[in-house]
């Protein structure tokens, strides 16, 4: 029977609606992987549309899935999508770095997915604030309606010239981050900031032209890394997850970042050394043996044929690591 799911600009049966929603990118890399065979307890922890969770529960008729989002949006249409498999999955909304806290499961996991930023349909959502299109509101929260986070207009508004001027450096990687941070705070006493429009034209003035589309990209992907502290949240994520897993448990992170795929990098290799004492000590006073084997020597990236049909996949980038 084909599941109806409600979301404002799209409605449509089940099937259908995931890959409206957000197609799942590297489904056969990020199942190859993580091997879900036999009995055992998954975490995804950024199920969007349960594209991916869908298919691990498909693949393995005695997983369970504890489906994860801070977006109460992308967990309505996980809650359609993955509603067949009844009581394998438990749904949390929250973020993945407080999740298994906040669930109170104590139970190890035998595999973990983190796939990453913002689904197509947050993008695609004008209501959200994620995009550069012309009069979209600021907003990028991924929890749009929890209190007490500053949304982007807020975050412009707010933040002093020094820390704006970090955050389009170190996410943005813009060579002109202080020029724009200075061209911000030098509007914002005019005219608050409000909408898309208002960054694009402080940042074409700071530019000197009018900026391409990825250069837009740039910036706007940085405000949001900043609006949703998502260095920070997945540092804290990964480690709470590594002590999580299972011996022989499996963590896939597919991310669209160079920073946050060097974070994850880091992660690994750090966790797959032997040895973490800082360099030129005469004896090793550390743990004194790897905690794992990463299974990714370089990322993954998704096959030409994926980007020719889902072109959103082209900055995926995926790395795994396994818990001894
Ligand atoms: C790329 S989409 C995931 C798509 C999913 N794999 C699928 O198959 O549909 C990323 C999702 O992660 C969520 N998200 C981003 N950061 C999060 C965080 N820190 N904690 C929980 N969810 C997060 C977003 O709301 C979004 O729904």
């Amino acid at each position: 029977m084909a599941i109806v799911i409600r979301i404002p600009e799209v409605e449509t049966d089940c099937a259908e609606s995931i890959v409206l929603y957000h197609e799942p990118v590297m489904t056969t890399e990020v199942m190859d992987l993580m091997k879900p065979l036999g009995p055992g307890l998954y975490l995804d922890g950024t199920v969007g549309g349960g594209g991916h969770s869908r298919l691990l529960l498909e693949m393995c008729r005695e997983c369970r899935v504890i489906a994860v989002d801070c977006d109460h949006e992308a967990l309505d249409v996980a809650k359609a999508t993955l509603a067949p498999f009844g009581e394998r999955v438990i749904f949390l909304r929250a973020r993945f770095d407080e999740a298994l806290d906040r669930s109170g499961i104590v139970e190890p996991l035998s595999g973990a997915l983190l796939d990453l930023g913002v689904s197509s349909h947050q993008i695609d959502s004008d209501k959200r604030g994620f995009t550069f299109r012309r009069k979209v509101d600021l907003d990028m929260r991924m929890a749009s309606d929890e209190e007490g986070i500053p949304n982007a207009a807020q975050l412009l508004n707010d933040s002093n010239e020094k820390i704006l001027a970090r955050i389009f450096h170190e996410y943005g990687e813009e060579p002109k981050a202080r020029r724009l941070a200075r061209e911000i705070v030098s509007r914002r006493n005019d005219k608050p900031f409000r909408t898309s429009d208002d960054l694009v034209a402080a940042y074409s003035k700071a530019l000197g032209r009018n900026p391409k589309a990825k250069d837009k990209a740039r910036i706007f992907q940085a405000l949001r890394i900043a609006v949703n502290r998502e260095i920070e949240v997945l540092k804290n994520g990964l480690f709470r997850i590594r002590e999580a897993l299972s011996p022989g448990a499996t963590i896939v992170v597919i991310s669209y970042h160079s920073l946050e795929d060097r974070l994850v990098k880091n992660a690994f290799r750090e966790w797959s050394s032997s040895c973490v004492c800082i360099p030129g000590l005469p004896i090793c006073t550390c743990r004194g043996k790897p905690l794992g084997t990463t299974l990714t020597r370089s990322p993954i990236g998704p096959s030409d044929i994926e980007v020719a049909r889902n072109p959103r996949s082209r900055s995926a980038r995926l790395r795994a690591w396994r818990k001894s």
